[in-house]
């Protein structure tokens, strides 16, 4: 049997994953899990590390987030799904990337200074958010993963991740790891409900979870085309985010039909949302259902399951390099 190449991906359990979530990654990471030996990943060492201030809900974000990755069609039977933090090899070999990694390729990364100016409020000039990307280049090598989904915004992590296993491999002057190509999303970015970036911290997204009462007052809120004030004037579709969304979520034809009813004033934007939020709930409703039979003791089985496939090769792959780095196996 031919192996299948690798891949690693994971998300920071920081709240309910959304509709962002599913076009930018989750839709992706379903289709691949045929065509590639999957290992998903709930970040929460990651998340720990912006969050650490805030413990009560995190436990929760952790379910929720492995409840998310299933119903959106993560099959455990075909990928490893599992938490970070039970897989004790991401620290460990996060700590031996650490001492190769110069202070001054993470003091330049400019996702770091990114979230250094947007996370304001949160004391994160840690020791430990500055080794983000340390700890990502670590969870990626543990399993020698050829190639990862990732969004444009962690572009920079993976070129890094890259440089660190390059230096790891020049270092000991062996093939060790691979380095890690970026598989990347072709939609763009989805805006959020209120034209913003889609955040939590802004609360402007539908989330996996919400049912089809929330979903419908959601959308009946969204912004239009700022320009069109009464259902005479000509709406602009292209500047519409309600449109954006109809594009990604719609079908072709009543894209198209609703284009030139925009576009001609036929129609007016209380009845274009009316069926966006049909489209939508609709695109949930398996989500949903899944979701509600998924419960906790379920989910935990499958994490332990998870836990255990990815620990097996982290297990292998830290025995390897304690030996190349000279500790005792
Ligand atoms: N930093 C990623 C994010 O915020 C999450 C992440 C952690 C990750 N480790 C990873 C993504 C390894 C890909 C590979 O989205
Ligand atoms: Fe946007 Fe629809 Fe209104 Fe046109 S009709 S401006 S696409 S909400």
């Amino acid at each position: 049997m031919m192996t299948r190449k690798r891949i690693l991906s994971g998300m920071r359990p920081t709240g309910k994953l959304h509709l962002g979530h599913l076009v930018g990654a989750l839709n992706n990471w379903v289709r691949l899990q045929d065509e590639y030996q999957c290992f998903y990943m709930i970040a929460d060492w990651h998340a720990l590390m912006s969050e650490y201030q805030n413990p009560k809900d995190m436990q929760a974000y952790i379910y929720e987030v492995a409840r998310d990755f299933i119903a959106s069609g993560l099959d455990p039977n075909r990928c490893t799904i599992f938490i970070q933090s039970q897989v004790p090899e991401h620290l460990e070999l996060a700590m031996v990337l650490s001492d190769l990694t110069p202070l001054s390729w993470v003091e330049r990364c400019p996702t770091y200074k990114e979230q250094l100016r947007e996370l304001k409020g949160r004391e994160i000039t840690t020791y430990g958010f500055l080794g983000y990307p340390v700890l990502q280049a670590a969870d990626i090598a543990l399993y020698k993963a050829n190639a990862v989904p990732v969004g444009i915004d962690q572009l920079p992590h993976l070129e890094l991740t890259r440089e660190i296993v390059r230096r790891f491999n020049t270092t000991y002057k062996k093939n060790v790891f691979p380095e890690p190509e970026p598989i990347m999303t072709s939609t763009p970015k989805l805006l959020g409900l209120d034209n913003r970036k889609m955040s939590k911290s802004y609360g402007n997204f539908i989330a996996l979870s919400d049912t089809p009462e929330m979903i419908e007052k959601k959308v009946s809120q969204m912004i239009t085309d700022p320009e069109r004030i009464h259902v005479k004037d000509k709406g602009h579709p292209s500047i519409c985010t309600v449109f954006s969304y109809l594009t990604n979520f719609g079908d072709n034809a009543v894209t198209s039909e609703i284009k030139n009813l925009c576009e001609s004033a036929s129609i007016g934007c209380t009845a274009c949302k009316k069926s966006l939020a049909k489209i939508l709930i609709d695109r949930l409703a398996p989500i949903r259902e899944k979701r509600a039979l998924l419960t906790d003791p379920k989910i935990k089985e499958i994490l332990a399951e998870g836990a255990k496939e990815a620990g097996d090769l982290a297990s292998r792959t830290m025995d390897e390099v304690k030996g190349i780095v000279g500790l005792i196996r």
